[in-house]
């Protein structure tokens, strides 16, 4: 049995919505990991999933007129997708809404209520009507709503508490005891500062406000509340409590969970609480990322770039975004996404640097020795220079990755690469070509070029999960000069291989034609987007609904239009005048069912002729191919009453 094991975790993505560049951060970042320990022979177990609970989704849903699941369902095969396109090489994909989750979750709320540390209170909260929302006080945007900007209640709810506060001495104590339980270090200390020291708060786990969630067994108003089902999930994905604990008896505690900054909290705080009361260990380390951001803002289509994962795997290739991902930011801090720095590093590190390398290698050795290097070759003094730069290389990376340093991980890679491109200026292998006598030595040149490469194509493996495959194809690099290990000895390149001629790695982009294209295509998408849902027009804005002056109006008599088979003219009292509109409604109401009715009117429409009568305004109806009827009030109110 493999003794060396690594379990690595993701957030699970709330499925309210496409997820962009941003998201895919965390799990692109995770796949590395989870590829690079298996390259060195460790048996990993890597989770992501999706979080599916809670009142915004039961919201969207009812929105879109469909049940919750089904309205997950759809998004969460969206979002496997998306994990298949970049090749995300996950063993497990928990959804929160998978019987066996829910069942657990279950029995760890009953756990913990057994025992005492799971009590029933009141809840009090900012309450949204509109929304059925509750808030807390600093999730209120000037005192209003977050989501629709209208006032809110502070109402309270029947709820069961989860003890946080109990366990403050024992979390910090631990923390002293694993100085590298929270990585990067800076947010150890704003948890302890900012949450652990002002004094744990016990923390509300469960609803009855919505029904979207788990359900509490033994008292079945309530529904588990967000944190101790998704958090979890990190356990049951893995059999806690179930019919076959196999591999939770085998992977927990995890090596690392992955979070963005601003879930560390609940990931250093909240779970390792609900670890130490269930009596389970804790995770070796919670590593807190940074965030992509957009100049000037939050990731969003309307800032002018193209943010969709899919587009840009389609567009530049998967393993050019994966490496942009990964390189652009160091880990831990927050950095900013431009659809120009990415082409930029395209261009750079990509084509210039490794994709330069690697075709003008082949070249050389197809054109100087007929696609074989020679075995008669002749070594120099200069060669140690490249050879120990490059074979120090290994450890390095394998450094950094250990500590979640992708960025600087890559820049090591990237080194070996300008040292083998430098190397090539150096040793003038145009210049060694024109003399016979220098043959040899320059069959040792390429051969070292071409050692290089092997070992470069091999390290860059767990950022890049096609490139490799297409170098080693390219020189012909046989199976057992792959392993990761092999990284380690300068020399394995077999002699007599064959190297074929291939299409660049990364063709070159021309930036401002590009950027155009994409200004272009986001331009387009938008329009696109805005018409997601099939017949729902561009949205609107609540300023421009308000914009509308609809009111409620009587019908005081009505006669049809002469010469006119379609047109009603009404006379409205709507308040404080009365107004004529011509309406095509004759085929569906006679002039006397009108009389007396109460209608809604827009009255702020621009007047219109129709068949030369003049229309000041216009009364609204349903209507389909069939049926037309009008909107009517749905109790008496006075008329010229305003809708809003
Ligand atoms: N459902 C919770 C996590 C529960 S874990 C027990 C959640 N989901 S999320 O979909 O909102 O976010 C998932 C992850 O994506 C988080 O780690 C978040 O930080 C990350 N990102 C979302 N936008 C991001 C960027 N713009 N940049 C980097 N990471 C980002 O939180």
């Amino acid at each position: 049995m493999n003794s060396k094991k690594y379990y690595i975790t993701t957030p699970i993505y709330y499925p309210s919505g496409k997820l962009h560049i941003g998201h895919s951060y965390t799990t692109v970042a995770a796949d590395v990991m989870a590829r690079y320990k298996r390259l060195q022979g460790y048996d990993v177990m890597f989770l992501t999933g999706t979080d599916e609970h809670g009142q915004k989704i039961e919201r969207i849903a009812k929105e879109e007129c469909v049940s919750p699941k089904q309205y997950v369902d759809h998004i969460v095969d969206g979002i496997k997708d998306l994990w298949a396109l970049m090749k995300i090489t996950n063993d497990k994909f928990i959804r929160t809404t998978d019987q066996e989750h829910v069942a657990a979750v279950q029995k760890i709320f009953k756990k913990l209520y057994d025992k005492g540390d799971i009590y029933k209170s009141k809840y009090e909260g900012w309450y949204c009507t509109p929304c059925e929302s509750f808030w807390t006080e600093t999730q209120l945007k000037n005192g209003k709503c977050p989501d629709c900007g209208r006032d809110v209640e502070l109402t309270q709810e029947e709820s069961y508490f989860f003890k946080l506060s109990k366990y403050q001495d024992r979390l910090i104590k631990y923390y002293e005891e694993h100085p590298d339980f929270i990585q990067p270090i800076s947010r150890k200390n704003e948890m302890i500062n900012n949450f652990i020291k002002p004094g744990l708060e016990d923390l509300c786990v469960s609803r009855t406000s919505f029904n979207w969630g788990v359900p509490v067994t033994f008292d079945e108003n309530h529904v588990v509340y967000v944190w101790i089902d998704a958090l979890s999930n990190y356990i049951t994905a893995l059999g806690y409590l179930s019919d076959n604990d196999d591999d939770y008896k085998k992977y927990w505690p995890a090596d690392v969970h992955l979070v963005g900054k601003e879930i560390v909290r609940f990931h250093t705080i909240i779970w390792p609480v609900m670890l130490m009361a269930l009596d389970l260990p804790l995770p070796k380390q919670v590593y807190g990322h940074g965030w992509l951001i957009l100049e000037g803002g939050k990731m969003s289509k309307s800032k002018g770039n193209v943010v969709d994962p899919v587009v840009l795997v389609e567009k530049y290739g998967l393993d050019a975004i994966r490496y942009f991902l990964l390189r652009e930011v160091p880990f831990g801090s927050d950095g900013v996404f431009s659809n120009e720095a990415l082409i930029n590093r395209i261009n750079s590190d990509l084509a210039n640097d490794l994709g330069n390398l690697v075709s003008r290698t082949a070249a050389m050795i197809r054109k100087y020795f007929d696609g074989v290097i020679p075995q008669e070759r002749q070594s120099d003094e200069i060669d140690n220079e490249l050879i120990n730069t490059i074979i120090k290389t290994p450890e390095s990376v394998e450094n950094l990755l250990n500590q979640l340093q992708f960025s600087t991980a890559l820049q090591e890679i990237w080194k070996a690469v300008s040292r083998t491109n430098k190397y090539i200026d150096e040793t003038t292998p145009w210049i060694l070509a024109r003399d016979e006598n220098s043959k040899p030595r320059l069959a040792q040149v390429l051969y070292n070029l071409t050692e290089s490469i092997r070992i470069i194509s091999i390290l860059i493996q767990p950022f890049m999960p096609n490139t490799p495959e297409k170098i080693w194809e390219q020189f012909n690099i046989c199976e057992s000069c792959r392993s990761w290990d092999s990284t380690k000895t300068w020399g394995k390149y077999a002699a007599n291989a064959k190297v074929v001629e291939k299409d660049p790695l990364f063709p070159r982009i021309d930036l401002e034609k590009e950027l155009a294209e994409l200004e272009k295509m986001n331009t387009d998408t938008q329009d696109d987007e805005s018409n997601d849902l099939p017949g729902i027009l561009s949205q609107v804005s609540i300023d421009d609904f308000a914009k509308l002056d609809l009111r409620v109006a009587k019908v005081i008599s009505c006669e049809k239009v002469k010469k006119s088979s379609k047109l009603l003219k009404l006379q409205l009292d709507i308040g404080i005048e009365t107004r004529q509109v011509v309406s095509g409604i004759a085929k569906y109401y006679t002039p006397d069912e009108l009389v007396g009715k109460k209608v809604i009117m827009i009255a702020n429409l621009k007047p219109a002729k129709l068949m030369g009568i003049e229309s000041q305004g216009m009364i609204l109806a349903a209507s389909n191919e069939n049926q037309l009827v009008l909107a009517t009030i749905d109790k008496d109110i006075p008329v010229g009453t305003k809708l809003s």
